[in-house]
């Protein structure tokens, strides 16, 4: 009890001077009070740890001072004194939130047990709140880093939608954000409290996932040899993150529409649906359009997850966004490394400028680490980057390029300057691939057949996909 803050309430002297030579002896620090409005005055002005009362005061009643607990902003763990007879009243103590009674005349070694098991509980309800405070700040919107037309419409549709119910389907190269996004929803929406679980859909094997998902009876199949609530079930008032919903088997996919239309699951082997109030956010890298037109995805259910698309652009379509995320994660990989890298210089920022980035932020993420550990201190010049990265150079800078000395690699170079145009040309028009021809005064054909040239198509999701229509 070393350091702890107690408020021991009680109008018998005797009890409240008991108490408090026992309690210090044992290292806390105590507070009396006579009455309940002498406790409320005490705790607004101080944070107390464990309150410590007798139900019957002579102002207020002591249900009513329990009453009162909620509207502190950090209230103490509550254990209240009974009469001889009057459980009832215990009960109902517990019931506003009192953590457990004690009936007099007790033994003052009982106080100890009890007080020893509301302090560890005030510990926890400590570390929860600050917990989940933190994911709070790591999930702002803010969190969703980068400047580029692209990035800045997923902040401002996750900021729309957040706080809706509504389904939304995530789309996004792998490496984009995705799961990113997903928790940025979650954590601003009014379901943060509750749980946010995910699954993905693809790392576990069909015939497992929908136990996964739906939960099952014992004895539902061979193995089940108790009853196994699932996602759904535990996400009860939270969001569901269904990731990689494309790689659902059909049989499954059928099932999901209904959970979504009638907000309700059966456990398998069981036989009565049970209710769940679940905000379900799903993600993709695999273009949905045609795994439909495939026959691999259900048209019903694509309708009902599309209600609201957010495609995350793929980072070469938003290189611009590049120097604030090295700037993010070269701060998060020192703090957590120990190193004290500065940054790269203009040269070296340059050459991660033009790279394609086929992994995208999370191929950044990587790079940015290595650095950090590899190198640890001062700048990341061009010649310290690794193969592909560093293979970007020279800088094509403009009309008026001078011939070096050693002379140049002009069948590179031109292919160089055409990847360097074509990527600015697509980050200007936000991947509209027409708008992006045009600006290169070449026809769209012509410029699909060069991103393909030089490896600059995904094969992820089209932009048909976002529903948006563009491109
Ligand atoms: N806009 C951003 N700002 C800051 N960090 C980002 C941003 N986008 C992605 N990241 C970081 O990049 C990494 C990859 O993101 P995330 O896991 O969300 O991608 P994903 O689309 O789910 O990838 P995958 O398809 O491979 O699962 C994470 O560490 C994430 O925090
Ligand atoms: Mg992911």
């Amino acid at each position: 009890m070393e350091g702890k803050r107690i408020l021991v309430v009680d109008d018998d002297k005797r009890i409240v001077e008991l108490l408090r030579d026992f309690l210090q002896k044992q290292g806390a620090e105590v507070i009396t009070a006579g009455c309940a409005s002498e406790a409320i005055s005490a705790m607004e002005q101080m944070d107390v740890d464990v309150l410590l009362t007798d139900l019957v005061l002579p102002d207020l009643d002591g249900l009513q001072l329990l009453e009162k607990l909620r509207d502190l902003p950090v209230a103490p763990v509550a254990v209240v004194f009974t009469g001889h007879g009057s459980i009832s009243s215990a009960v109902q103590a517990m019931k506003l939130g009192a953590l457990d009674y004690i009936t007099k005349p007790f033994h003052l070694e009982e106080i100890r047990i009890v007080l020893e098991k509301a302090l560890g509980f005030r510990q926890l309800k400590r570390e929860n709140i600050q917990l989940k405070q933190q994911l709070r700040d790591k999930y702002r919107f803010e969190n969703l880093l980068g400047h580029s037309e692209g990035m800045q419409a997923v902040q401002r549709m996750v900021e729309k939608v957040a706080d809706t119910d509504s389904t939304v389907l995530i789309i996004g190269e792998s490496g984009t954000g995705k799961e990113l996004v997903a928790r940025a929803l979650h954590y601003n929406s009014r379901r943060r409290e509750r749980p946010m679980v995910v699954v993905n859909c693809s790392a576990i094997p069909q015939e497992l996932l929908e136990s996964e998902l739906f939960g099952h009876e014992q004895g539902a199949f061979t193995g089940a040899v108790r009853t196994r609530i699932g996602k759904f079930e535990s996400a009860h008032g939270g969001t569901v993150f269904l990731d990689e919903i494309g790689d659902m088997s059909p049989h499954l996919q059928a099932k999901l529409l209904r959970v979504l239309q009638e907000h309700e699951i059966e456990r398998l082997g069981g036989n009565r649906p049970i209710k769940v109030d679940v905000r379900v956010i799903a993600a993709t890298h695999r273009n949905l359009e045609e795994a439909m037109k495939e026959g691999k995805f259900r048209e019903d259910l694509y309708y009902r997850l599309n209600v609201i698309p957010i495609r995350i652009p793929p980072l070469r379509e938003r290189l611009s966004d590049i120097p604030i995320l090295v700037n993010h994660f070269l701060e998060k990989f020192n703090h957590s490394r120990g190193k004290r890298l500065r940054g790269f210089t203009p040269r070296a920022m340059d050459a991660l400028m033009r790279y394609h980035w086929p992994g995208n932020v999370r191929e950044l993420e990587h790079l940015v680490e290595r650095m950090v550990v590899l190198q640890g201190e001062g700048f990341v010049d061009l010649e310290d980057l690794p193969s592909p990265y560093s293979d970007l150079s020279p800088k094509v800078e403009g009309r008026q390029m001078k011939l070096p000395p050693e002379g140049v690699d002009l069948p590179e170079l031109m292919r160089e300057m055409e990847r360097s145009l074509v990527l600015q040309a697509l980050e200007r028009s936000q991947g509209v691939k027409s708008k992006a021809a045009e600006l290169l005064g070449i026809h769209r054909t012509t410029l699909v057949e060069k991103m393909r040239r030089l490896g600059l198509l995904s094969t992820g999701p089209s932009r048909a996909a976002s529903s948006q229509g563009r491109g």
